[in-house]
């Protein structure tokens, strides 16, 4: 159901200590600020889901894991499991993270795996998709995100695909302090929507939410969730910090 959303990806930062810290300040200003109308998501590394769950509870705030393997269990050292995630009551994975694809080799094909397994096990995938700054460049930039949709998606049935969350990310714009302009995030939201519309329908493509990433922070936010095909956010570096996190979240 499409929801106003704002999500922090902490990648691969924070020690115990700081992410305990982290986690229980977002809970409680969430809490304390009575924000609403909006889900509130972190996405912590693996080993903090645990504790950021039950920082969390009561408070609003929801926890989200980073990726998923795309097999059910067994012997693959190293990985970990939606089967896993699940049993420890984790309601959020990201899948598709463009540093994913790019550093981890990982195909909308492999991705249509982890969406299923996901799926089948209650988990809601952030789904994310962007163009490099070369694609951009070339003006390919609205069929290559599309076909991101088309390869990973569009085997899925209007019912599953209405429990996914799409993040638009541009690759130029994360990390980089340098933000897609509203326009440019309001225009490839409305062209995802109706990329899914012809495929499923006005009403379904309706339903979806999709957020934006890619230097979110507070003295932008507010322009960017303005745009009326922008649910919200994927927030990476600007959510390391509590206060300005909690800004982001509350310019809806
Ligand atoms: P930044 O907000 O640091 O640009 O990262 C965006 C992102 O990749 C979130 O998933």
């Amino acid at each position: 159901m499409r929801k106003n959303l704002v999500a922090g990806n902490w990648k691969m930062n924070t020690s115990f200590q700081e992410a305990k810290k982290l986690a229980s300040e977002v809970a409680n200003m969430v809490k304390d600020e009575e924000i609403s109308g909006v889900e509130v998501v972190i996405c912590v590394p693996f080993p903090y889901l645990s504790v950021a769950s039950k920082l969390s509870e009561g408070t609003g705030v929801k926890v989200g894991a980073q990726n998923c393997s795309q097999k059910a269990s067994g012997a693959y050292t190293g990985e970990v499991s939606v089967t896993m995630l699940k049993s420890m009551e984790v309601p959020y994975v990201v899948i598709g993270h463009s540093e994913r694809r790019e550093y981890f080799s990982e195909s909308n094909e492999l991705l249509t795996e982890k969406i299923d397994i996901a799926l089948a096990n209650d988990l809601t995938p952030i789904f994310c998709c962007g163009e490099s700054l070369e694609t951009r460049e070339a003006g390919d930039h609205f069929e290559f995100v599309c076909q991101q949709l088309t390869e990973s998606l569009f085997h899925l049935t209007a019912e599953q695909l209405q429990k996914l969350v799409i993040a638009y990310e541009p690759i130029w714009a994360i990390g980089t302090g340098k933000t897609a302009s509203a326009e440019q995030a309001q225009e490839m939201h409305a062209k995802l929507r109706s990329h899914l519309a012809n495929q499923y329908g006005n009403e379904v493509a309706e339903e979806i939410s999709i957020l934006y990433g890619g230097s979110v922070k507070p003295n932008n936010a507010k322009e960017i969730f303005a745009g009326k095909d922008v649910d919200g956010g994927l927030v990476g570096g600007a959510s390391l910090d509590s206060r300005g996190f909690v800004d982001i979240i509350k310019s809806f």
